[in-house]
């Protein structure tokens, strides 16, 4: 498998600017990194469409935090390690976790309206939670009350620059250190950007599946960027699927908040029993992996459509927590308070991606990640619920704090420049809508080896079609990342023999001690070879065209917190 390096040409005359931070992602992680910049350093804040285009926006559960007057951090440690199934880091836990109230403490003084009750923050409960920690926004709004609210602060900051329409394409790097990125401006022109710091908070990659929880745009292509500039990606087998969207043919499903089986809505079977009793000891709250797999196989068993019953709520509450949910189900044609609405599973969320130390420092000098398309280690196998915006409010700031502490003088250098022979109309015998199929009926949320090693090859064959064409135009480009992304997910799926978390494969349905490991994919195997301990057995695994030795191992037990050493 070759991984193409660059997918535009580029020379020194496309420089447009050069900046001391570049941020790519306007969701809460890139936001919040430009906001905890210091003032005397020049940002510049890249968004791939609109600023608040990205999947930040739709979030409507909350943030798990521990402010209830029954909870600790320690409850929240704890249930943050059960839903990971063994494989999160947890001194990254710990960091997340504590830190996360401070930040949800800056949110409150930059003006975010949480809800309240009495006075006091309003708490709701989710999966996998022992105790009610969800704070959340105009009921089910959260994440529209975030990013309007940073949106306008960071629009007023003098030091801070926003690019919207502008879509990156390839890091540009000298050596192992990141330089800047090329962008494809909405005219379709190439801009290259340069900076001592860059930022990718690039979001997830739902848009690989045929159902997603997902806007447009979000397909991942953060991971392939980074992959083929010759970043480390980490855990890609994890990707979780949210058990309940409305089960109506959209092009973006609409979720339905699990906060609405937090506050007492249940599912049910086509007969109206309540099965999630039969599939784990918290049945409806059960972790979201688990009440992902239940969906499916009891829908399955009854060979019928599976149901969310909001009565329980009442009619009152339901009006006061989830307006957003009521009001676009009843564009459907459904009154949540008066009938059972059908519901499907659908990808929502990336626990893989890039891999980051505790500052969300990348294994490229300069680069660091943030959010969803970083893989710190705080979700593990799977995430518990509402973790994700905690983790980048957190890092987010992790990331600035990393800059500041680094105290190299070395000046940005790029003289670099890319040529390819470009065509103006690919003509391809697949699309992006294969590949989302290819992915959902696959690699999707019950997996087995026949299936992952006939997505594999299938998704080869792609990318031996489309190898060495080049095109500048933004969906050819996306097609491309996309296929990388799709092949380094099926990859890694296919080498994690075990089912943990989110990640369940038929052939192996156990979960064994054996794979308490993360999976990290690395194109410079010759530098991580040095910098990372391989396992012997590791090194015996050998996919279709991936050299043995491609896949590396970190044993969670002995490398529990992630020394950089370069
Ligand atoms: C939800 O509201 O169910 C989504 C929250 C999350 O994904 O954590």
């Amino acid at each position: 498998m070759n991984f193409e390096r660059f997918l535009v040409n580029f020379s020194k005359e496309n420089v447009k600017g050069e900046y001391d931070i570049i941020i790519v992602g306007s969701g809460v992680a890139g936001l919040t990194a430009a906001l905890n910049a210091p003032s005397n350093f020049r940002v510049a804040i890249f968004s791939k469409g609109k600023l608040n285009d990205g999947s930040s926006y739709y979030a409507q559960g909350g943030i798990a935090v521990a402010l209830g007057p029954d909870d600790a951090v320690e409850f929240h440690i704890q249930d943050t390690l059960y839903s990971g199934a063994g494989l999160n880091e947890k001194s990254i836990v710990e960091k997340t976790v504590k830190e996360g109230i401070e930040r949800i403490k800056d949110l409150i003084s930059l003006g975010v309206k949480f809800d309240k009750t009495d006075g006091n923050l309003a708490l709701t409960e989710e999966g996998a939670h022992s105790k009610r920690r969800i704070i959340h926004a105009g009921g089910d709004a959260t994440g529209k009350e975030l990013e309007t609210t940073l949106i306008r602060i960071a629009s007023r900051r003098s030091n801070v620059k926003i690019f919207e329409n502008y879509d990156l394409i390839d890091l540009t790097t000298n050596g192992n250190t990141v330089v800047g990125g090329a962008f494809l401006n909405s005219s379709n022109e190439v801009e290259i950007f340069l900076s001592k710091y860059f930022i990718l908070a690039t979001g997830g990659a739902g848009q690989l599946y045929q159902n997603t929880t997902n806007p447009d745009g979000v397909e991942g292509s953060g991971l392939s960027i980074a992959f083929r500039a010759g970043a480390r990606l980490m855990d890609l087998e994890f990707y979780q699927f949210h058990p309940t969207t409305l089960k109506v043919p959209l092009k973006r499903k609409f979720l339905i908040s699990e906060a609405v089986r937090g506050e007492g809505g249940v599912l049910l079977n086509n007969y109206g029993e309540r099965f999630m009793v039969n599939y784990s000891e918290l049945a409806d709250l059960a972790p979201r992996d688990i009440a992902t797999r239940a969906v499916l196989s009891e829908a399955k068993r009854t060979n019928a459509d599976i149901f969310l019953d909001f009565s329980p709520i009442g009619e009152m509450r339901i009006h006061e927590r989830f307006p957003t949910i009521y009001a676009t189900c009843k564009e459907f044609g459904f009154d949540i308070t008066k009938a059972p609405i059908p519901i499907e599973p659908a990808a929502h969320y990336f626990m893989g991606g890039i891999e980051t130390d505790e500052l969300g420092r990348t294994s490229l000098e300069n680069l660091f990640a943030c959010g969803e398309v970083a893989c710190t280690g705080l979700h593990g196998a799977n995430r518990l619920a509402s973790n994700s915006l905690l983790e980048c409010l957190v890092f987010g700031k992790s990331c600035i704090e990393a800059i500041l502490a680094d105290s190299s003088t070395d000046n940005v250098v790029f003289d670099g420049s890319n040529e390819l022979t470009f065509i103006e109309k690919p003509d391809l015998s697949f699309s992006r809508k294969d590949i989302q199929q290819l992915m959902w009926n696959n690699v999707g949320i019950m997996r087995s080896g026949d299936g992952l090693e006939k997505a594999l090859v299938i998704i080869e064959k792609w990318q031996k079609e489309i190898k060495g064409m080049f095109s500048q135009s933004k969906h050819f480009l996306e097609l491309k990342n996309i296929l990388v992304t799709a092949y380094l997910m099926t990859y890694a799926s296919l080498t994690r023999e075990e089912s943990r978390g989110a990640h369940y494969r038929f052939d192996f349905p156990n979960t064994s001690d054996e794979w308490l490991k993360h999976v990290v994919l690395d194109k410079l195997l010759k530098r991580s070879a040095v910098l990372i301990p391989c396992n012997p057995r590791s090194l015996s695994v050998n996919y279709r065209g991936v050299k043995s030795g491609e896949v590396i191992y970190r044993d969670v037990n002995t490398e529990a917190s992630f020394k950089r050493n370069h």
